[in-house]
């Protein structure tokens, strides 16, 4: 495989669902800040040539020495005041630095800090897509629970087939200038980097998804991580 990948981390969200501690990305698990957790994760996959992370603007230098005390080398750049701001800041960056380098970048990468436990495989099999052609990658799991719809006073409209749905986690894995062009037409409030590429018209494929991939939201993703996910 001789894709050049980035692997671009939003973790710039205050955690409020979390109890509102600080950001979320330092939240300690089994002693160690998510943040740090997901950068290992996404080196330790053995494909991702540069990792860039996008912090809150008032926690910029401690995430910094925070990943270098760690040993957890990225690239931390000041994030915005929404996920896709995030993104876009940290995607420039890393296209800023990469554009001298050889070969060039193929494959990006855009992974929530709150998905820390990734397994490394997914983060290959995402990448690996990606390089083989796929222009947008994204890993899904089934949905497991009934799902329906309700109107404004939480009363049942309607029971939803599950049956062609899927839950989507990251990392999502995009060819470059997908993923720009995708950034470049923009759009309403989305709550995925898939969703701007579907927009513009490109095809999004899919691969199967991991549980521990889990999204850490709550206190009680917190304590599932600490007693099943840590390594
Ligand atoms: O809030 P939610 O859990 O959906 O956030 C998903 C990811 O986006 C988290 O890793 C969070 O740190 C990040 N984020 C960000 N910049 C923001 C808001 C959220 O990087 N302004």
């Amino acid at each position: 495989m001789n894709a050049a990948t980035v692997a671009l981390v939003p973790a710039a969200g205050r955690g409020e669902r979390l109890g509102g501690r600080g950001p979320k990305a330092l939240v300690p698990v089994h002693g160690v800040p998510l943040v740090v957790h997901a950068v290992r994760g996404l080196l330790s996959a053995g494909c991702v040539r540069r990792v860039v992370v996008a912090a809150p603007l008032s926690h910029v230098d401690i995430m910094r020495s925070v990943l270098a005390d760690a040993g957890a080398e990225a690239l931390v750049v000041a994030g915005g005041g929404d996920r896709s701001e995030s993104v876009r800041r940290a995607l420039d960056a890393a296209l800023a630095e990469s554009a001298d380098m050889s070969p060039e970048i193929s494959v990006v990468l855009v992974h929530d800090a709150a998905r820390a436990f990734t397994p490394p495989e997914l983060v290959r099999a995402v990448t690996d897509a990606v390089a083989a052609g796929a222009p947008a990658v994204v890993p899904v799991l089934p949905v497991a629970d009934t799902v329906k719809r309700v109107d404004a006073n939480e009363l049942v409209t309607e029971t939803v087939s599950r049956a062609d749905l899927r839950a989507v986690q990251t990392p999502q894995g995009f060819a470059p200038d997908v993923l720009r062009r995708a950034y470049e037409a923009g759009g309403d409030e989305h709550t995925d980097d898939a969703g701007l590429v579907e927009r513009i018209g490109v095809p999004v494929s899919t691969v199967p998804g991991h549980p521990a991939a889990m999204k850490i939201t709550t206190p009680f993703d917190l304590a599932v991580a600490e007693a099943v996910l840590a390594p």
